[in-house]
């Protein structure tokens, strides 16, 4: 027994009526539905692993023909998602990868995980759901569910997407079904993974959202329905923006601490004592990732074709990327102290992925940090297990081994991502001169060791 479900207007409709409404969740509560997932990235190929574990035949899509050979392989690219599972699903033939379209004709749920940056102005580049809903549109048959899964400003499935697809002629809610359920996995994270994350979806009528709550609730441990896509659109901004705001505090904190000589560590945790109104978040050197940088800007940017100003957005992004600066000055002020300056000394970055044990460097700031201590003139070097590569405009830079030799040649350590792989013992007796922007020489007193 199904309860009514509010839709995007605010009615009530009774949900469950109708055959191909009726036979596409049939299919899906067999396990019998087809599933295609377009975008095998960090948020795709962990989902697609998801609905195969859980006995669903899946197709994922992807424009990279690296990916989809390696997926074939069964050689995970993801660290979240071990290469063992990825063959036990490929060779149960309940998993696959094709940069082939028109696979998506045989599908009868598609969830579409690909990227959405800003572009270099900040405005949302939503490009690449735009080249996936036309391929989908192009293949769009009665009795199909699709599922957008890639953050972005709310409006976008209703008004960008729902659009493309009735230009087919097949009408929502009738011939096939539109949602939106946002990813909210957190790489590395070996606790919450996608399988037990609480799912949000929306859909833009009633019969959409009872679809495709269907279809999460066989995946998922639990699903959280909402009214409309706009809303689920809107949770996963609010989320990453209180993060965003909540970092923007704390790092405005940390600069005012420095100011006044008080170790801002010591005042978040004896803060943290708090059993109630407070939550614990920490400084570091500024923010990265495909998240918390970028998705706040899809809603002030949305906020502001309604002619509000997303004041808190706005402010904290100002603070969060002031930080690899800051950073940089406080690296100056420690060589300064043992009479060297940025210009001709060996700078050594520990850590270039823009959170801890994970291999994405997507928009981390150590990035910045490296560019600018090399046009200050340091000698600027890295070291970064998972990264063994990092890009800067016309720059390619191959990380170094962590060796003793390496940690004693370097005229400033600083730790800008703390891996817990690195041995920081060893860091700490080799190292001459230490800026430490995330805590890890907690504890420890040393004139050598500088702390954000
Ligand atoms: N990475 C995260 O931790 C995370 C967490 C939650 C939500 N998200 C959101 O999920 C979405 C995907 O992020 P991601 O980190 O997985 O990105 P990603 O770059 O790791 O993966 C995206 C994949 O989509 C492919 N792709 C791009 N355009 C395509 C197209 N038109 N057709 C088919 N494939 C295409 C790319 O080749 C790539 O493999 C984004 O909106 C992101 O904001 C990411």
């Amino acid at each position: 027994m199904t309860r009514p479900v509010k839709t995007n207007t605010g009615s009530e409709v009774p949900a469950g009526t109708g055959t191909v409404f009726e036979s596409l969740k049939a299919r899906i509560e067999k396990r019998s539905a087809r599933i295609a997932v377009i975008g095998l990235g960090y948020v795709g190929l962990p989902l697609g692993v998801e609905f195969a574990r859980s006995g669903f035949r899946v197709t994922g899509i992807d424009t990279e023909r690296e990916k989809i050979e390696r997926v074939n392989r069964g050689d995970s690219y993801i660290r979240d998602v071990s290469s063992e599972e990825l063959k036990r699903e490929v060779r149960a033939g309940r998993l696959e990868a094709t940069d082939d379209f028109s696979k998506l004709f045989e599908m009868d749920c598609v969830s579409i995980c690909v990227p959405t940056p800003l572009r270099k102005t900040r405005d949302p580049d939503v490009s690449s759901i735009i080249s996936a809903t036309k391929e989908i549109a192009k293949y769009l048959h009665s009795g199909e569910l699709v599922v957008l899964e890639s953050t972005t400003y709310p409006g976008t499935t209703d008004e960008l997407i729902l659009p493309m697809l009735e230009e087919t002629g097949l009408k929502v809610g009738i011939d096939f079904f539109l949602g939106f359920s946002p990813e909210r996995v957190d790489p590395g994270n070996k606790r919450f993974m996608t399988r037990n994350i609480p799912k949000v979806v929306g859909g833009v009528t009633a019969k959409c959202i009872e679809v495709a709550v269907a279809l999460y609730k066989c995946s998922m441990s639990s699903v959280v329905p909402v009214s409309s896509t706009k809303v689920a659109e809107m949770v996963k901004l609010l989320e990453n923006t209180f993060r965003s705001v909540n970092i923007g505090l704390v790092n405005e904190i940390a600069l005012m601490c420095d100011k006044m000589k008080i170790d801002v560590w010591e005042v978040i945790e004896a803060a943290a004592s708090k059993p109630f109104g407070f939550m614990p978040f920490y400084p570091g050197p500024g923010l990265g990732g495909h998240c918390i940088p970028i998705d706040p800007f899809y809603l002030s940017w949305k906020a502001k074709l309604s002619g509000f100003e997303a004041r808190f957005i706005e402010l904290a992004g100002q603070v969060n990327s002031s930080m690899p600066y800051h950073v940089v000055k406080k690296v100056g002020e420690a060589l300064n102290s043992v009479c060297k300056s940025i210009n001709g000394s060996r700078v050594l970055l520990l850590g270039v992925a823009y959170k801890a044990d994970v291999d994405d460097a997507r928009e981390s700031p150590a990035l910045d940090i490296y560019q600018m201590l090399t046009a200050l003139g340091a000698e600027a070097s890295y070291c970064d297990p998972y990264i063994p590569e990092i890009r800067t405009d016309n720059l390619r830079i191959k990380a170094k081994p962590l060796t003793p030799d390496l940690l004693e040649k370097a005229d400033c350590v600083v730790i800008t991502t703390a891996h817990s792989i690195f041995d920081y013992k060893l860091i700490a007796s080799k190292a001459k001169l230490i800026f430490d922007s995330r805590n890890v020489f907690k504890g420890i007193r040393s004139d050598k060791i500088w702390r954000l």
